[in-house]
């Protein structure tokens, strides 16, 4: 994978000895750096941020994900921490542990089944050939902001039973703190007041349709739940909404955005797949391996334990890296090489275990459906690397700000 900025003047032992996730290196030099510390120091301690481990291996991120009576979400996902222990969970299900998780995780699963994906496959199908209409008479668009911003904040507010034409407020929001992060330890304890428009926005819905229920919506099918007997609190029902909307939003738009620059820069491989269309869900499965989206996330230790051969102690925090993980010749044969065909093909991306992405099989839709109208319809399309611009902080997301491409006219498809 291409990285900005080269690595020809960066010191990796030296960022691994003081690995810090929301710095503007571990952006640039991402695959560098876990290239090394798979290498050398497979379970790397930080100082930063009150001191954290660094998993980089497949096998020690397997064991983890796979042991909720060592490892836990109290104490959040992110580095420094989004909450203390004590805290009400930001997010729901994800801030949680087995077993209070799976009552809210049972509860949403039934919503986003296959006959639910189902009755979104027209509506993602619609929304991709309006976007591209809007922007193929002109030779020139903006994949992320024109494109992947507006598709995936669309898909979800419908998924979620939310106003649709609230979608530009979504971006904006999610827009604005990504350009301008501010420091970390302030960034994770004011994430509810960052996400404050969209908040509003869920209590605003929650209040019409209690009078006025969208029947089969999220929202609806949330107010009618009932859980021991007694109906979600706002806050329940507020986190749950904010999960699904920020799982939804941004990171499928970093797919997106991650593989259009590479199919731009690679013109066999991308020749290979626009041969080859019916490959399209293994090719998104190889982006979603070689691109991951959500480079990692956070644990701490109930008890004192071992992973990767290092003693840890209870109380101390891992930061497990899915982005990492993909890239181990331990699991992937070749790991480095972009392979459409690739079989099996069991990487990380969406985490593994009781908290396995919730929204995966989504993800996977859109990204099939909107590679294959762009390969399509934008057959020759190249990335104007002056004009793109990175998410600058890539602890949460590895993405693109804006992706400005250019390409031969096509005609609208009305
Ligand atoms: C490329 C797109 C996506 C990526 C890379 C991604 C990544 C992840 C990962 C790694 C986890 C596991 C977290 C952990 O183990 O701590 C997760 C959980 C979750 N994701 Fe996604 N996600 C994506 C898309 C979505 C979408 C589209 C939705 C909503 C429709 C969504 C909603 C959630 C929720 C609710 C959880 C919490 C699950 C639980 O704790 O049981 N995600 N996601």
């Amino acid at each position: 994978m291409a990285e900005d900025g080269g690595t020809n003047t960066f010191d990796v032992a030296q960022f691994a000895q003081n690995f810090d996730h929301h710095s503007r290196d571990y952006t640039n030099h991402l695959n560098a750096i876990f290239a090394h510390m798979r290498e050398q120091c497979p379970v790397a301690y930080s100082d930063a941020y009150g001191g954290f481990w660094v998993l980089t291996r497949y096998a020690d991120v397997m064991q983890v994900v796979h042991d909720d009576v060592t490892w836990s979400k109290l104490a959040g996902m992110s580095i420094p921490s989004n909450r203390e222990p004590a805290d009400p969970p930001t997010f729901l299900p994800g801030d949680l542990d087995p077993p209070e998780h799976d009552v809210y995780r049972h509860l949403l699963d039934p919503l986003l089944n296959p006959s639910a994906l189902i009755q979104l496959d027209p509506f993602i199908r619609q929304t991709v050939r309006e976007l591209i209409d809007d922007f193929i008479e002109k030779g020139k668009a903006d994949l992320v902001q024109d494109l992947a911003a507006p598709l995936t904040a669309l898909v979800t507010l419908k998924f979620a039973g939310l106003p649709l034409e609230e979608w530009p407020h979504h971006v904006a929001e999610r827009r604005e703190a990504n350009s301008a992060p501010l420091p970390p330890e302030e960034e994770m304890r004011r994430v509810m007041e960052r996400f404050q428009w969209t908040h509003r926005s869920f209590m605003q819905q929650l209040e019409i349709q209690r009078e006025n229920p969208v029947w089969g919506g999220m929202i609806e099918r949330l107010i009618n739940t009932r859980i021991d007997g007694r109906p979600l609190t706002d806050e329940e029902y507020a986190a749950i909404m904010l999960n699904v909307v920020i799982g939804g939003l941004e990171t499928t738009q970093a797919l997106l955005g991650s593989a259009w620059v590479h199919l731009s820069e690679c013109a066999d491989e991308r020749a290979d797949l626009q041969a080859n269309l019916n490959l399209m869900p293994a090719a998104v499965e190889e982006m979603l391996r070689c691109f991951s989206p959500q480079p990692g996330l956070a644990r701490i230790a109930l008890c004192d334990t071992e992973v990767g051969g290092q003693a840890i102690r209870k109380g101390e925090r891992i930061f497990m890296c899915w982005a990492s993980a993909n890239y181990d010749a331990a699991k992937f044969d070749d790991p480095e090489r972009f392979d459409i065909r690739r079989k099996p093909n069991r990487h990380l991306t969406f985490g593994a275990g009781v908290h396995q992405c919730y929204g995966r099989n989504l993800t996977r839709l859109e990204a099939q459906i909107c590679m294959t109208e762009v390969l399509t319809r934008l057959p020759d399309y190249r990335v104007d690397e002056g004009g793109v611009e990175r998410i600058p902080d890539s602890s949460t997301v590895y993405g693109y700000l804006t992706l400005p491409v250019t390409f031969t006219p096509g005609v609208r498809s009305d």
